[in-house]
C-alpha cells in the first residue's frame, strides 16, 4: 500500500453514521472516498459534499449520497489533501486548483482532517510548493502586475496549451514565493486585491493531520 492510500483510508475511520462529510479533492483524498464508498456499501449513512466537479463524479462513482451547502451549510467533517503543512498546521492548498471550493467546505466544517505523506511536512509555507490563486481572468494583467511588485514571482498556471479555468470559472496564477515569513498576514493582504478570490493559504483550518510515513500513520495537531 503506497503513503497516499494508508493515510487516506485511516482517515475513513473518524467517518461516523449520520454525519455531513466534505469531500476534498486530490490523489490522496481519493483513497478516503473509495474507502468511504465501500463502508457505505456496508450499510454506512453519510451524505457527502464534494469540493470540485472531479471530486463529486468520483463520489457518484463509489455510490456516495451528495447533498449541497444550501441543505447543509453546517459540515461535520471535512476530510482533504494539502500540497503543505507546516508545524501550527496552516496549509497551502490548491494544487489541484480547487481550493475556493475546498476552503469555503473548510469554513462550513465543524472538524478539518488533512491526509498526507510525510513529503508535505515543511518547516515553512512555500519552502517547496508554490502559492496559487484563484483570481477572476478579467483582473490577470493587473494581480500578476501586482503580485510581481510583491516579489512572489507569479505565473499563470497552464494546462494543454491553454490557461487553466477552474471549476469557478477562474484562473489560477500560481506563486513561487519561496519560504513565506507571515502567512497570516499574506493570506489577508493577497485578498483584499480586487479580482483575487481567493488563495491557498488555509490558516487555522485544519483540526489535525493524518500524515503517512515510512514508520506508519502519525495523527498530528502539530509539530
Ligand atoms: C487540490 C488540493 C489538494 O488537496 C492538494 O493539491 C493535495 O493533493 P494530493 O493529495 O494529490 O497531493 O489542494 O486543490
Amino acid at each position: 500500500m503506497n503513503l497516499k492510500q494508508m493515510a487516506g483510508e485511516k482517515a475513513a475511520e473518524y467517518v461516523k453514521d449520520g454525519m455531513v462529510v466534505g469531500l476534498g479533492t486530490g490523489s490522496t483524498v481519493y483513497y478516503t472516498i473509495v474507502k468511504l464508498g465501500e463502508m457505505v456499501k456496508d450499510g454506512l449513512e453519510i451524505m457527502g459534499i464534494p469540493t470540485s466537479l472531479e471530486t463529486e463524479r468520483i463520489a457518484k462513482e463509489v455510490g456516495i449520497t451528495l447533498t449541497t451547502l444550501e441543505e447543509h451549510p453546517v459540515i461535520d467533517l471535512t476530510i482533504d489533501g494539502a500540497d503543505e503543512i507546516d508545524p501550527n498546521m496552516n496549509l497551502i492548498k490548491g494544487g489541484g486548483g480547487a481550493l475556493l471550493r475546498e476552503k469555503i467546505v473548510a469554513f462550513a466544517s465543524k472538524r478539518e482532517i488533512i491526509v498526507a505523506d510525510e513529503r508535505k511536512l515543511v518547516n515553512s509555507l512555500g519552502e517547496r510548493f508554490y502559492l496559487p490563486v484563484e483570481v477572476i481572468p478579467f483582473s490577470e494583467a493587473v494581480v500578476t502586475r501586482r503580485l510581481k511588485e510583491m516579489g512572489l514571482n507569479p505565473e499563470t498556471r497552464v494546462k494543454e496549451g491553454n490557461r487553466f479555468i477552474t471549476d469557478n470559472g477562474n484562473i489560477i496564477i500560481d506563486c513561487h514565493t519561496g519560504p513565506i515569513e507571515n502567512p497570516v498576514e499574506l493570506e489577508k493582504e493577497l485578498n483584499m486585491m480586487p479580482g483575487v478570490v481567493e488563495n491557498g493559504l488555509f490558516i487555522g483550518l485544519a483540526d489535525m493531520a493524518i500524515v503517512a510515513t515510512q514508520n506508519g500513520i502519525k495523527e498530528i495537531k502539530g509539530f
